[in-house]
């Protein structure tokens, strides 16, 4: 198998664009394991931990693993590998998604998340999982393009992970923790 340039960049930025969600994860997955201190702002996750774990390590599979289904010659050179990272993502998509909308439904909201960010979580959160259950349905057909498409979408979608924290960033040094409607207009943007 011939890896090309692009076999490499490709996964390379997308991983790069997860670093802080998935870094965000990990560091929130040591807290609850090590019993970190209990504060306002963390107390719901340790109040319903479960859901938090496997948002994290679906979301963290998915992100990771599913930038490397878009290197051309993995996908192409070897497709048994890609069939079976396929059936990875699609579990471990749904586990991250189903389980962000159960936080967004009965966590306790932090300070600033407001009605439009509770609203634009359900709409992504559900067009994502119908986006991985229509590519896995399309695949089952042997329809390649509708597969595609729709894979594609679940992704750019967990991928607003990672540009929400960029779009974050430069609200974050000028004007410090964003409030209610800047969370939410930050985030819909991302
Ligand atoms: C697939 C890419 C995603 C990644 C990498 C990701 C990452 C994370 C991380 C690291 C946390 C923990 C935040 C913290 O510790 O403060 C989190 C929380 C959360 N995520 Fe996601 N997420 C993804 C997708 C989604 C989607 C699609 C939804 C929509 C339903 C969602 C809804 C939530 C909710 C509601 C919380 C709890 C927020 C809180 O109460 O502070 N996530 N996510």
């Amino acid at each position: 198998m011939v890896l090309m340039k692009s076999d490499r960049l490709v996964p390379a930025a997308l991983i790069t664009l997860t670093l802080v969600p998935v870094g965000a994860g990990a560091v929130r997955l040591a807290g609850l394991a090590g019993g970190a201190e209990i504060t306002p702002d963390n107390a719901r996750f340790f109040a319903s931990p479960l859901p938090a774990v496997l948002h994290i390590v679906g979301a963290t599979l998915f992100c990771i693993m599913g930038a490397f289904q878009f290197a051309p010659a993995l996908r192409r050179g070897n497709p048994g590998w890609h069939r079976r990272g396929g059936w990875l993502l699609i579990a471990s998509g749904l586990v991250a998604t189903l389980s962000g909308l159960w936080m967004t439904q009965f966590y306790s909201r932090a300070w600033n998340d407001g009605d439009l960010l509770y609203g634009l979580r359900l709409t992504f959160g559900w067009a994502m999982a119908v986006s991985i259950v229509l590519g896995f349905v399309a695949i089952k057909r042997r329809d390649v393009v509708r597969h595609r498409a729709w894979i594609m979408r679940a992704y750019a979608i967990g991928m607003g992970a990672g540009t929400q924290a960029i779009i974050h960033l430069p609200w974050f040094l000028v004007a410090g923790v964003p409030g209610e409607l800047a969370r939410g207009l930050l985030m819909g943007a991302g």
